[in-house]
C-alpha cells in the first residue's frame, strides 16, 4: 500500500480537517482551524461563497478541460498557490517541508512564511518547489532588509507582503487553551500532549532524536530563541508603522515580483498598483485577524474591474472546494491562496497528506468546469444575480 492510498478514505476537505482534529493536541488544532474574537466573520466566509452560485453552459464538449494558470509570468498546472502558514513545522516535522514536497508535486507555489520553523533555504533544497517569500515587517527595517536578501538568495522570486496585520489579532481561545507562541510548559499543555501521541511520536520525539528543537529560522542568528522562550530582541517584532513608504522602499530593493497580501478596498487596490506593485491577494487573512472585516467576495468584483487589467488579482479565505476556487476565479481573480485545508492535510499525514488534498481540490475544480461546460478557467461564469 502506497503512503497516499492509504488516505483514500479521505474524500475531501473536511475529512482531512477530522483526521486533523484527531491527531493534533487541541491547543495547536485551534490554532489553525479557528478564527478570532467571536469568529462571526469564519462563518461568514463560508456563507459568502455558498452565496455564489455558478452559471452552467450546457452542451460543451468537456471531454477535455484545462485547469492550467499562467501567475505571475508562469506556467501552473492549476491556479492554486500554498498560502503562508505560520508554525507549519509544528504540525509535522519539517512541515513546511512537506508542505512544499506537495506543491512541487502539483507543479504550483509554495509561499513561505517569515515565520516558518524551517528555513527557506532548507525548503528550497530539499522540496524543490516554485517558492515565494512572505514578508512581516520587522521593527528593524535594516534586519528586514537582511532577510530580504537570504530570501532571494535562496531563489524565492515573489515576495508577498502581508498588509492585514497591522497589530496582534485577539484570539482568546489561544489564551484558554495555553496554546502560544513562546510555547509555554504547563499541566494542561503536558495532558494534550499525552493525548495526541501519534503527534508527539512524529513532531516531538523526532525534534529531540534530530536536536532540532522548534525556532524561527528567518530570524538572525543572534536573535533566534526555542519557541519555548521570549523572542529576545525587539528589532525582529513586527512593526506597527507599516505604511505604503513601506512598499516603496521594497520595490526599490525588491528584484522580483511584489505583492501585496490583505487588501479589502478598491482605493488599497488603486494605491497598490499606483506603487508598481505585481498582483494583491484580495483576503481578510481566512477569518484569522478581524472578525467584523468583510469578506473577499464582497469586493473581489469591484475591484477586479478598478485594477484588472493593471495588475494580477489573487484570493483568499475559505477555500475548502474545488467549487470554492471556481467561485474565487468568476468574481475575477486569477489564482487563489490556500491556507488552512494544506495544513490540515500536512498535519494527517505530511507531504503525501497535503497532496491528497491537493489532488481532492483539483478532482473538485475539474468536475465542476465540466458540470460548467468550462474548458478552461476563463470560461467560468457567475450567475446573474437574481432580479
Ligand atoms: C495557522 C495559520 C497561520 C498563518 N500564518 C500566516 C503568516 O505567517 N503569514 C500570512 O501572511 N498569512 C498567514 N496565514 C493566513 C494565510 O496565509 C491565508 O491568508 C489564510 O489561511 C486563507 O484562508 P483559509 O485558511 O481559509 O484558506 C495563516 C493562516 C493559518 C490558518
Amino acid at each position: 500500500m502506497t503512503a497516499r492510498s492509504a488516505f483514500t478514505r479521505i474524500l475531501n476537505v473536511e475529512d482531512a480537517r477530522q483526521a486533523a482534529r484527531r491527531r493534533l493536541p487541541r491547543g495547536l488544532f485551534e490554532y489553525i482551524d479557528r478564527g478570532c474574537e467571536d469568529e462571526v466573520s469564519i462563518l461568514a466566509n463560508r456563507r459568502r461563497l455558498d452565496a455564489i452560485a455558478l452559471s452552467p453552459a450546457v452542451l460543451v464538449d468537456v471531454a477535455r478541460t484545462s485547469t492550467e494558470a499562467e501567475l505571475l509570468g508562469k506556467q501552473h498546472p492549476l491556479p492554486i498557490v500554498v498560502a503562508p502558514t505560520a508554525v507549519a513545522g509544528l504540525v509535522w516535522h519539517d512541515g513546511e517541508i512537506a508542505l512544499a514536497q506537495a506543491a512541487a508535486r502539483s507543479g504550483i507555489p509554495f509561499c513561505v512564511s517569515t515565520q516558518s520553523i524551517t528555513s527557506i533555504e532548507r525548503i528550497a533544497a530539499e522540496a524543490g518547489a516554485d517558492l515565494w517569500f512572505q514578508l512581516y515587517i520587522w521593527k528593524n527595517r535594516r534586519r528586514m532588509l537582511d532577510l530580504l536578501d537570504r530570501a532571494w538568495a535562496a531563489g524565492a522570486e515573489t515576495l508577498v507582503l502581508t498588509a492585514d496585520t497591522a497589530v496582534g489579532p485577539n484570539r482568546e481561545y489561544n489564551l484558554r487553551n495555553g496554546f502560544g507562541i513562546p510555547l509555554k510548559l504547563s499541566w494542561r499543555a503536558a495532558l494534550d500532549v499525552a493525548l495526541h501521541p501519534r503527534w508527539a511520536a512524529t513532531v516531538m520525539l523526532h525534534a529531540l532524536a534530530t536536536g532540532q528543537v522548534p525556532t524561527y529560522a528567518h530570524y538572525p542568528a543572534e536573535f533566534r530563541t526555542r519557541l519555548g522562550r521570549e523572542a529576545l530582541s525587539d528589532e525582529i517584532s513586527l512593526a506597527k508603522d507599516v505604511t505604503w513608504d513601506d512598499i516603496r522602499l521594497l520595490r526599490q530593493r525588491w528584484p522580483g515580483k511584489l505583492v501585496v497580501k490583505g487588501i479589502l478596498r478598491v482605493e488599497d487596490a488603486l494605491t497598490a498598483s499606483s506603487h508598481g506593485v505585481d498582483a494583491i491577494v484580495v483576503s481578510n487573512h481566512g477569518a484569522r485577524n478581524l472578525d467584523c472585516a468583510s469578506g473577499p467576495t464582497d469586493v473581489l468584483p469591484r475591484i477586479t474591474e478598478a485594477v484588472g487589467d493593471r495588475m494580477e488579482i489573487f484570493a483568499d479565505s475559505g477555500v475548502r472546494r474545488g467549487a470554492d476556487i471556481a467561485r474565487f476565479l468568476a468574481l475575477g481573480a486569477r489564482g487563489v491562496m490556500i491556507g488552512r485545508a494544506t495544513l490540515y492535510g500536512v498535519a494527517m499525514g505530511g507531504s503525501e497528506g497535503a497532496a491528497r488534498v491537493l489532488d481532492l481540490l483539483s478532482a473538485e475544480l475539474r468536475t465542476t468546469m465540466g458540470m460548467l461546460g468550462a474548458r478552461e478557467l476563463g470560461s467560468i461564469r457567475r450567475a446573474e444575480p437574481s432580479p
